[in-house]
């Protein structure tokens, strides 16, 4: 549970607000690369932090990110042209690169040097694993590009994928980080029988016995541990053959969760703020070992943003149509009677209003991350406003070795020794913040 003001310090994201100037302090995943095709392609509009902005491709393939409104009289550069190594206003023509300059500026006289003195607000972006990055923190403070896993793989080891959230990012984080929900929002009926029983022993379990094992045993004990990227959480469930079923997740700071993967086959979530009441999933899955197909990138993209083909720029299944719920199907197929998976959070997430208030809610054991991961976005807002930097921006901290895990282990064996490759301790407890 959070104070009203603890709420507002946590959600609100905009210029100048405290948790605004910590998330300026990170690279954001804004568009997919995919979305600016090549050079000179048409603007497309982007908004993140709750600035309005147009994302462009200039003629050297180059990502320009500027503030949507003209420096001049603040029209839309949406409208704009994007040729010749920029992008020109159709109102009177003043044009700018993507480091925000005024290359030119023809309404003026001719004699004016006026250009050389105005610029747009421009972000620096940088692009990997399919995705175009943006900080729109202090020059100063910039940290280096994002460099996970994804970011070291060649482009088919990778799908990305955005989705629109309507409420705001700490929702979206929450459920990511939350593993009780699995044994009851994410479970079909037949989960419920006993399949693949073979694979309960150390090792991977199969998807069926990891699903029924989900849905027989529907509680996990949480426990949490700060790592110097956020911090990692396991979840532990008892087998019928008496072993542990673990899933490890890492909550990297400020707003991803590597969701528990077996091995080398990743899955992230990435829960950046639009504004203080939207936020947008980008979802990374990777594979070190082989290339997705074309047919794994089209279901990965289908179900990670089922979206409306009457307009597909929003969901198909959302809030004005109770996310298409069937409730037969909860009664006798799947217990949300909402389909996909995704589907099935993005519902419950966004029902509970677009900044849910945290002051009401009764926590549980099983919330043990999400209370750890409030704790420290609270510190971080408060330091940072004492001149004390945010964690995980040290470029020494090996996050291209953060991996997640699902995974049985034997009664006796310890689950913090499992995937601990990127320097976390397995000391249980300790607390670096
Ligand atoms: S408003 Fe853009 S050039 Fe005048
Ligand atoms: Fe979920």
């Amino acid at each position: 549970m959070l104070t009203p003001e603890e709420n507002e310090l946590i959600c609100r994201v905009g210029p100048g607000t405290p948790m605004g100037d910590v998330m300026r302090r990170y690279w954001h995943p804004l568009i997919i690369s995919d979305e600016l095709p090549e050079p000179d392609c048409a603007p497309i509009r982007a908004r993140l932090l709750g600035e309005d902005l147009i994302a462009f491709r200039d003629t050297n393939g180059k990502v320009g990110l500027l503030a949507e409104q003209c420096p001049h009289r603040g029209a839309s550069l949406f409208f704009g042209i994007n040729q010749e190594s920029g992008i020109m206003c159709i109102y009177h023509g003043w044009k700018f690169d993507v480091d925000g300059n005024c290359v030119d500026m023809p309404s003026d006289l001719p004699e004016s040097n006026y250009k050389d003195k105005v610029h747009a607000t421009s972000y620096p972006t940088v692009e990997s694993a399919g995705v175009i990055w943006a900080y729109m923190g202090p020059k100063d403070k910039q940290p280096p590009p994002p460099n996970y896993i994804f970011n070291n793989l060649p482009a088919d080891h990778v799908i990305a994928f955005r989705v629109p959230i309507e409420c705001n990012y700490l929702q979206s984080m929450e459920g990511n980080i939350d593993s009780t929900h699995l044994g009851t929002l994410h479970v079909y009926h037949q989960d419920k029988v006993p399949v693949d029983l073979e694979t309960d022993k150390p090792g991977y379990p199969s998807s069926k016995f990891a699903l029924y094992t989900r849905a027989k045993y529907r509680f996990a004990r949480v426990d949490v541990q700060d790592t110097d990227y956020g911090f990692r959480l396991i979840a532990d469930r008892p087998t019928d053959a008496g072993n542990k079923y673990i899933r490890t997740n890492c909550f990297v700071l400020p707003y991803t969760a590597f969701i528990a993967s077996q091995g080398m086959n990743g899955g992230v979530l990435i829960q950046v703020p639009i504004d203080d009441e939207n936020n947008q999933r980008v979802g990374i899955r990777y594979n070190v070992n082989e290339p997705f197909t074309a047919s794994d990138r089209r279901a990965a993209i289908e179900q990670g943003a089922l979206m409306d083909p009457a307009d597909p720029k929003k969901r198909l299944k959302r809030m004005d149509n109770d996310y298409m719920i069937d409730r037969w199907a909860q009664k006798n197929t799947i217990l949300a009677g909402i389909w996909p998976i995704p589907e099935q959070d993005y519902a419950l997430i966004e029902t509970m209003g677009p900044i849910y208030d945290r002051s009401k809610e009764h926590l549980y054991g099983g919330d043990a991350a999400i209370i750890r991961c409030r704790q420290m976005l609270l510190s971080m807002a408060r330091n940072l406003q004492e001149g004390i930097e945010p964690p995980g921006l040290d470029p020494s901290i090996p996050t291209q070795k953060i991996r997640s895990e699902e995974i049985i282990i034997g009664p006796d064996e310890d689950p913090w020794l499992v995937a601990a490759g990127a320097g976390e301790t397995t000391k249980r407890g300790e607390r670096l913040r």
